[in-house]
């Protein structure tokens, strides 16, 4: 749902908090004698937000709780063994009344429709934690890590100035894998930001209608190559993505799957055959099967992905700072 202007806002509001904030997290004897400490904005001072997971979560949750600690506040992990939802209540009452008493919500749900209920009726805002369709705050961490390795990429891209978030060349992103959530929210972003987009997925697995009707509406559909060979797709990428081939919730279609994706695996010698750039570098959300990429990939130079994993911690503090903690994620957007 985020405008460009407001995607960049979060990208360089994130990367000043992680500046701002890592000496704090440095065991005192470590830490640099010049190294300023500022604390971070104390925005969620005596608020709560409420993080509605019905799906299971590492990083995520991680995320969202260590950064409400850092932002003054705290989050409170409602799992769906915990609350009423689903069993004995409704999302729009759910969501009205966490709403009574939390600052904000943090939801990740199974169909989408879920969370488009719980915004709906929630008197506070909503974000998406992840659903079946969109996983929104995966893609600004793997942005923010882009932008932070830039060099790898173009070595001449200019300096910033210390502290501002470092420029991005546009990039050939390819995505070789399931058409699932998170290549979902990548479509209606990296086309957006000036970036080319090359997917390979199995004709099977293409996106849903719902989802590509977005991708149409937010005039994506012309930054995107879709072909059901990986080859093709990793052709001149300076970036290579996947993700799982078996996402939460599909695990009884597991043998099904393995049998679509055969040759989808990202390694080495496919992006060679490709065509891929030589400095190419790899990102995939996690958690991570070896079937969608090998270990040499995965855990190789050219792997950004604990980094990225890193990443969303500082993404979600920034989105939780202006959307729970000052309620405007417009600050500091320029008007149009
Ligand atoms: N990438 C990601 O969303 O990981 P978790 O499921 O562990 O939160
Ligand atoms: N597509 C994966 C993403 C996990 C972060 C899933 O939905 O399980």
């Amino acid at each position: 749902d985020l405008t460009p202007a407001q995607i960049n806002r979060v990208l360089a509001h994130s990367y000043a908090l992680k500046q701002q904030s890592l000496p704090w997290l440095e065991p005192q004897g470590t830490r640099p004698k010049d190294a300023k400490l500022r604390l971070p904005p104390q925005s969620l001072f005596n608020k709560t937000i409420a993080l509605l997971f019905s799906k299971r979560s590492t990083r995520t949750r991680l995320a969202a709780e260590t950064s409400s600690v850092l932002l003054g506040g705290r989050a409170l992990f409602l799992g769906r063994e915990d609350i009423q939802l689903g069993v004995n209540e409704s999302p729009r009452d759910t969501a009205r009344v966490i709403g009574g008493m939390c600052q904000g919500i943090f939801a990740r749900v199974g169909e989408h429709a879920e969370i488009e209920e719980l915004a709906k009726y929630s008197p506070v805002p909503v974000l998406n934690a992840l659903s079946s369709y969109w996983h929104p705050t995966q893609i600004l961490a793997d942005l923010l890590t882009l932008h932070e390795h830039r060099h790898l990429f173009d070595p001449k891209t200019p300096q910033a100035p210390a502290g501002l978030l470092p420029p991005l060349p546009p990039l050939t992103v390819a995505y070789v894998g399931d058409s699932a959530n998170v290549l979902h929210d990548m479509l209606v972003t990296y086309p957006r930001l000036g970036h080319k987009l090359q997917v390979a997925s199995p004709e099977k697995y293409r996106a849903p209608p719902a989802v590509w009707d977005r991708v149409v509406e937010l005039e994506c559909d012309k930054g995107i190559m879709w072909t059901a060979d990986p080859k093709e797709a990793v052709h001149n990428a300076d970036v290579v993505i996947t993700d799982t081939w078996i996402s939460m919730g599909q695990e009884a279609e597991k043998e099904e799957r393995l049998k679509a994706f055969e040759g989808y695996q990202v390694t080495e010698k496919l992006c060679k055959e490709g065509g891929a750039k030589p400095n190419w570098q790899f990102l995939h959300c996690l958690p991570r099967k070896s079937h969608e990429v090998d270990d040499e990939v995965f855990f190789g130079p050219r792997s950004l992905v604990y980094p990225e994993a890193d990443n969303r911690k500082w993404t979600i503090m920034a989105l939780f700072d202006l959307l729970f903690g000052k309620w405007n994620l417009n600050e500091g957007v320029a008007p149009g």
